[in-house]
């Protein structure tokens, strides 16, 4: 079939499955491109291995450090007149080229918040790699049957106490607008707790430890994300930024655990703010990101996930470099972003934008061409308009 984007709102219900594999080579070529990585991990389990930092995670650990990976991810595959969803692209393009560099890859498709994944990745484990030296949790999900209680959770993006109202950009009509969201209840709270917070990564940490496939000094890390001032009522101090409270508990949980059993070692790594598929789908996020990479671009400090990933394995993790925390236990490659310089900038346009001046105040434009190229859209080298083939196997 030919392929082209559908984007309807804040997704691309279509993905090219050339054009994924070609942003694929992209990253690996960035991270070859940086030279190895030294003493960098062996065998790694990443789980949210398909897209975004998860996906430069695993990228960076193989084409880096000559990793052995086992993904897990939810994907879908090509169905009758439908492509896959990106992440089933991407992990078949990673597979592929991790092979033909002789390098160990697998991959698990299905719900990492299930008992059955988690046994599936234990056996796989068990049978090819004995252990893990890097456990990297990078889900975003917006719901989770809870393994005990069989409830559904659902996560939600809302502000807390007081209904919140900022500007925020339709980005595929290119409309600035005022949103007011209104505050979750208490089981909203709860229920983004139970999904994005630390509980399910406990668990898979226990499971592993308890069938001792943590390897001597074995690394554990999550993802958060903290933000500016603009953002703070939707993200920090929202329900979202509960979890990720939670999320740093458990970290700090799993810190000590491994420090006890196998001399390892777990934190959260902030992030910087990205265009993905998590992201795109946060009120007023995207105005920000959109600001943030105009400025950033200005300075020649953008970033985006492969090179946030493979500037903190290369500074922070390995390379003979010990991690620098910031107050809080947490690992800050985030600190681009936050630089004074970059936010005062920020804060200079934030008042300013409006749908007519979008264009020349912002990089709405970058925003866009990141946003189609998560789904393999607009990539040098390939022929959009001809037939290409959208069942693909798993590997
Ligand atoms: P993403 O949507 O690109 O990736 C999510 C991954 O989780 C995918 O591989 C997906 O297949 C997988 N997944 C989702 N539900 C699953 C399930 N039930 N079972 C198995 N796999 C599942 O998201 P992302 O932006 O890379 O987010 C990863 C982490 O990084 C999150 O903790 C997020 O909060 C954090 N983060 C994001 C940003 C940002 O700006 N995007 C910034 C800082 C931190
Ligand atoms: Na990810």
């Amino acid at each position: 079939m030919i392929i082209k984007p559908k984007v309807r709102g804040f997704v691309c219900v279509t993905a090219h499955p050339t054009g994924c594999s070609a942003h694929i080579q992209q990253q690996i070529d960035y991270v070859k491109s940086k030279g190895p990585i030294q003493s960098g991990p062996k065998k790694v389990l990443v789980i949210g291995s398909s897209t975004g930092f998860g996906l430069g995670s695993r990228i960076t650990a193989a084409f880096g450090s000559g990793a052995a990976t086992l993904g897990i991810f939810f994907e879908r595959p090509s169905e009758e007149g439908r492509p896959a969803t990106p992440g089933w692209y991407n992990t078949i393009a990673f597979t592929k080229a991790a092979h033909a560099a002789g390098l160990y890859a697998k991959n698990i498709n299905g719900d990492a918040f299930s008992d059955d994944i988690k046994k599936q990745a234990l056996e796989n484990i068990t049978k090819d790699l004995g252990q893990v030296d890097l456990v990297v949790y990078s889900l975003a999900s917006p719901r989770r049957q809870h393994p005990r209680t069989g409830a559904v959770h659902k996560s939600t993006l809302q502000p807390i106490g007081a209904p919140y109202t900022n500007k925020t950009v339709d980005t595929d009509k290119g409309i600035v607008s005022e949103v007011t969201i209104q505050p979750a209840d208490e089981a909203g709270i709860a229920d983004t707790i139970a999904v994005m917070g630390g509980e399910d990564w406990e668990m898979w940490m226990q499971a592993l430890g308890d069938a001792k496939l943590l390897a001597p000094g074995a690394t554990a890390v999550a993802y958060s994300y903290i933000g500016p001032v603009h953002t703070w009522p939707i993200y920090k101090d929202g329900t979202i930024g509960r979890a990720k409270i939670d999320l740093e508990r458990a970290a700090k949980a799993i810190d000590a655990k491994l420090k006890a059993t196998v001399g390892g070692r777990a934190f959260i790594s902030v992030n910087k703010a990205l265009v993905t598929q998590a992201s795109s789908a946060i009120p007023v996020v995207p105005l920000y990101i959109s600001i943030l990479y105009k400025v950033m671009k200005a300075k020649g400090i953008h970033e985006a996930t492969i090179e946030q990933m493979q500037r903190l394995f290369a500074t922070q993790l390995y390379n003979g470099n010990q991690p620098k925390f910031d107050s809080e236990g947490r690992v800050r490659v985030d600190d681009w972003e936050m630089r004074d310089d970059v936010q005062a900038e920020v804060s200079k346009i934030w008042p300013q934008c409006t749908t007519e001046n979008l264009a020349a105040l912002t990089d709405i434009a970058g925003y866009r061409t990141e946003f189609l190229k998560m789904f393999g859209f607009g990539l040098p080298g390939i022929d959009y308009d001809a037939e290409v083939e959208p069942h693909l196997p798993m590997l």
